[in-house]
């Protein structure tokens, strides 16, 4: 991890986030896509024509954080003052945002290059359910930013933010490689081949 991180400018294209973690994946059936943002923060200003309809789902997918990997608060998740161990929301985030790393940058070889700071806002305690949300806020040359919030999914309070989370991904020899992105896929066309034929 570093200490200074590099200037990225802002992402004109539509963050959203995949879920991966084991819990959300029983609980739900594999969609035929990326799942869209679902957030009621910005909630959409009533349109009829298709067009426009298209237009606002664009605005909504820029806006908003997707929440959609859930996590149970575990006796084992505890820390010794009874609240969740830090350690163990940031090993969640790291398994989410990795896969969604790759999922975008068509790779599997993938490295967490940058964190920014981590605020840890509020705690949770044992049996809370929390709710880990992602948004990608730049695609660079060979590397993806994000930014992350978890909270608790009954009353929305924060738990945790992170405004910069950065990967890079690697070629076969281990240096940065440029993944010719600049916009988030919905779809998983970009799934790396590697990873697709393990699935059969
Ligand atoms: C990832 C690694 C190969 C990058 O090497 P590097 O010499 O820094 O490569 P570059 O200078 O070409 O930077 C690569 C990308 O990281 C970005 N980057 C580098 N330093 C950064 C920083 N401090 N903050 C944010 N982004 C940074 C660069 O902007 C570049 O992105 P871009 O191509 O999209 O513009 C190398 O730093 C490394 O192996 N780090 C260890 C990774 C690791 O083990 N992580 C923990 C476990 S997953």
């Amino acid at each position: 991890m570093t200490s200074t991180p590099e200037p990225h400018a802002s992402l004109n294209a539509s963050p959203n986030a995949v879920s991966n973690s084991a819990e959300t994946a029983a609980a739900r059936p594999e969609p035929a896509s990326e799942p869209r943002p679902t957030s009621p923060a910005t909630a959409a200003a009533p349109v009829t024509d298709a067009e426009s309809l298209n237009e606002q789902r664009g605005r909504d997918r820029f806006d908003e954080m997707n929440f959609h990997t859930r996590k149970w608060v575990r006796p084992e998740d505890l820390n010794a003052n009874g609240t969740l161990f830090g350690g163990s929301l940031l090993r969640w985030i790291d398994d989410e945002a990795v896969v969604y790393a790759m999922i975008q940058l068509g790779n599997q070889r993938i490295v967490t290059k940058y964190l920014s700071e981590i605020n840890f806002r509020s705690s949770a305690t044992q049996g809370d359910i929390i709710e880990i949300g992602l948004q990608a806020i730049n695609f660079g040359r060979t590397s993806l930013t994000m930014r992350c919030e978890v909270r608790n999914i009954i009353t929305s309070e924060v738990i945790l933010s992170i405004d910069q989370i950065v990967f890079v991904g690697l070629d076969e020899d281990g240096n940065p490689q440029p993944h010719g992105f600049t916009e988030i896929t919905y779809e998983r066309d970009r799934f790396p081949e590697e990873l697709r034929h393990r699935r059969g």
